[in-house]
């Protein structure tokens, strides 16, 4: 298909003949069956819901052909309006649009449903098991039209994927405002997802999914990367090095699938597990693993054998992790450091596959028998405690990569809390990420350029490895250890061959390196030294953007973790210093009812109101984040914040007062 044709269908949106039906392609990977759990009544609801999108003319076929995509997947996607063109983040030049903020976050959302990319592109899946950027292809359909037709003086409005419509607005409002998955606090839980996705009135957005944010594993590479060389400092502070030490964990997916790439950066051996052969295929054939096992035995041989010549080197298990752990603890293999990145934020929908099935086999009961499903996820989850339990006891440092692993194993009765309210090992965010990273306001920042010229992805690398080094001349003790980090990341990123889909980077950086490497970016584009507009980001897994009581604000100790102001306060507060967009979630990382996040987009263009947007929002974005951080008392956020106020004469921030806990003591 030419250019020419990819914007005649683009700006076309819903196509005014209907086009042929499509058929289901196998050699995608494809979203489970979801659970039908809508009653006849509800069913027609859904159908009529869906039927809103299209003419009259069109309705006799798709109510049957709906009602059968709901019986057969649980769910109505419109496969039928799927485009014919290929979904990839094109150069921002061939989106037609009105205006560059448009062009840009169609390159951004095209990203995120691109095959290479996404988990699910029949489902508009991008990772998770459900992080959805659309729930239909109507929906897509209707919002890259209406982006093609946007001018600055419009914002769209987006409910969980669906484009509530083109708003009058103003040049330095956002031009699109995204909320996904937004209820009523009482209708939060799991079933309650299923139910009202399933009527097409909400979706799960996950974090960068359905704020068109994500940019494929290298997003989580990095932050991957930074955890395991921080786990290393943490469990031998006399040797830090990784070299000959076993990192062991489970999952190659969406993000899970980062580990072995980020645990061979970082010098170790990585082992992990994955039951969908597919996504071990995927991961093995981009070079992400080195090696495949499906015997345990040869595997362990293998382990032997990198650990005897200290190899960083990375070996998949073809199999439950179930399997692996106990092996593992039964043959006492010495493992330093392990975790779970299956997704158990999501566990009744394919998130955990559990042991003594196979990926086909759970996948037909997670469907057909819903009840026996969850009973086994369960068994499971109480079988693999038990042996990580035994691992730790003969020396594993074990932590929860955020994905609810912890707080699933109790609620299956496994063994793995220390008291009533604690679990018995700590979040990767309470040892690492929060104390080393966030409390300082460091955090994953990214950048998209849009020309898709690998050319200008190099040119920004050298300006942000320049702008860290020069931070790094003056910077206190405090935080040497993260930008050294961060500029060794920079400077080999591109050897590291990280990127799939869009030409992005992530860098972990604080407000002034966010700040000073954007405004350096803004300068080259105005020079002409990048060729087209740069889009700003970060994963909402951030300082500022994500309540979540058990993965980023897991180190907050005051009680206000289980509050989900900082995250709305972001969102609003990005809109009005100058975001391009805006997005405002419920369920991200560990699940629906468990956390609220919110993230924000910008393109800089190398004009002086990107410059002034800039400063006004990546101040703001990262340091309401520290402000609140520091008020629940870190002292590493008090430190950040008072260095900041002595910067910043317009910051005053509300700073606590500590109490002598001896006084405390005998109040009760
Ligand atoms: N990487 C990070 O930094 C990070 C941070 C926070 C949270 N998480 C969480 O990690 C989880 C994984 O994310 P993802 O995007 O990779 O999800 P995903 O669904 O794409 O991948 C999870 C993988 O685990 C596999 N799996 C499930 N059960 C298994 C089992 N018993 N044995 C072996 N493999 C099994 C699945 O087949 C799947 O490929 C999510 O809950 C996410 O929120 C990750």
């Amino acid at each position: 298909m030419t250019v020419k044709e990819f914007q005649r269908s683009v700006k076309e949106g819903i196509p005014v003949k209907l086009p042929a039906a499509k058929s289901f392609d196998p050699s995608l990977n494809h979203a489970p069956k979801r659970k039908d759990i809508l009653s006849p009544e509800e069913k027609r609801l859904a159908v009529k819901n869906a039927l809103r999108y299209f003419p009259k003319s069109f309705h006799k076929i798709l109510s049957k052909e709906f009602a059968s995509e709901l019986k057969a997947y649980g769910r109505i996607y419109m496969h039928r309006f799927r485009p014919d063109y290929k979904i990839y983040a094109r150069p921002i030049k061939d989106y037609p649009a009105q205006c560059t903020q448009a062009a840009a976050i169609m390159h951004m959302l095209s990203n995120n449903l691109d095959h290479a990319i996404a988990q699910h592109p029949h489902e508009l899946i991008t990772y998770g098991g459900n992080g959805a950027v659309f729930q239909n292809w109507a929906q897509y359909l209707l919002t890259m039209k209406y982006l093609s037709a946007m001018t600055t003086e419009q914002t769209l409005v987006m409910y969980s994927g669906h484009p509530l419509g083109l708003f009058p607005s103003h040049a330095d409002a956002p031009r699109v405002v995204v909320t996904n998955g937004m209820m009523i606090p009482n209708y939060s839980k799991q079933d309650d997802w299923e139910k009202f996705n399933a009527l097409g009135v909400t979706q799960y957005g996950q974090m960068t999914a359905g704020s068109f944010m994500y940019i494929g594993p290298q997003g989580i590479v990095h932050g991957t990367a930074i955890t395991i060389l921080n786990a290393g400092r943490k469990i031998s502070k006399s040797n830090p090095d990784l070299a000959g030490k076993v990192f062991v964990s489970s999952g190659l997916g969406g993000m899970s699938g980062a580990q072995p790439k980020a645990a061979v950066i970082a010098g170790a051996i990585a082992v992990i597990a994955e039951i969908n052969p597919k996504a071990t295929h995927t991961r093995h054939s981009q070079g992400w693993v080195d090696e495949v096992f499906e015997n345990l035995d040869k595997l362990i041989a293998r382990i032997d054998k990198a650990k005897k010549n200290k190899e960083a080197v990375s070996l998949a298990y073809q199999g439950n992790i179930v399997d692996l752990w106990e092996k593992f603890a039964e043959k006492k293999v010495k493992v330093e450091i392990g975790s779970d990145q299956t997704s158990l934020h999501n566990p009744w929908a394919g998130g955990y596959y559990p042991a003594g099935f196979s990926y086909q086999a759970s996948n037909k009961m997670m469907a057909e028998d819903p009840t026996r499903f969850k009973k086994e996820v369960y068994k499971s989850l109480v079988r693999q405690v038990r042996a990580i339990n035994k691992m730790t006891a003969g020396g594993m440092y074990f932590f929860d990569y955020g994905n609810a692993f912890m707080l699933e194993a109790s609620r299956a009765g496994a063994d793995i809390m220390k008291d009533k309210t604690h679990f018995k090992y700590p979040s990767y965010v309470q040892d690492i990420m929060g104390p080393m990273c966030f409390d300082f306001g460091f955090g994953p920042f990214r950048w998209v350029c849009t020309s898709a010229d690998p050319k200008d992805l190099a040119t920004t690398d050298k300006i942000a490895t320049k702008v860290l080094e020069g931070i790094y001349k003056t910077a206190p003790k405090e935080i040497r250890q993260q930008l050294s980090d961060n500029i060794r990341w920079i400077r080999e990123a591109k050897k590291n061959k990280l990127v799939v889909g869009s030409q992005a980077r992530i860098l972990y950086a604080d407000a002034e390196g966010r700040i000073k490497i954007a405004e350096a970016f803004n300068k080259a584009i105005k020079e002409k030294k990048i060729s087209a507009p740069v889009v700003l980001g970060r994963d909402h897994h951030d300082v500022s953007g994500t309540d979540s009581p058990y993965r980023e604000t897991s180190n907050i100790y005051d009680g206000s973790q289980f509050t989900a102001d900082m995250a709305v306060q972001n969102f609003v507060g990005d809109g009005f210093r100058g975001a391009t967009w805006i997005s405002l979630h419920n369920g991200g990382g560990v699940g629906w009812g468990e956390v609220i996040n919110g993230g924000f987009g910008m393109v800089l263009d190398g004009s002086k109101d990107s410059e002034r947007r800039l400063r006004s929002m990546l101040f703001w974005d990262v340091n309401n984040g520290i402000a609140r951080r520091s008020w629940a008392r870190s002292k590493e956020a008090m430190f950040a914040i008072e260095r900041e106020m002595k910067r910043s004469k317009d910051l005053k921030v509300t700073m606590p007062n500590i109490v002598d806990e001896k006084l405390l003591k005998n109040l009760f």
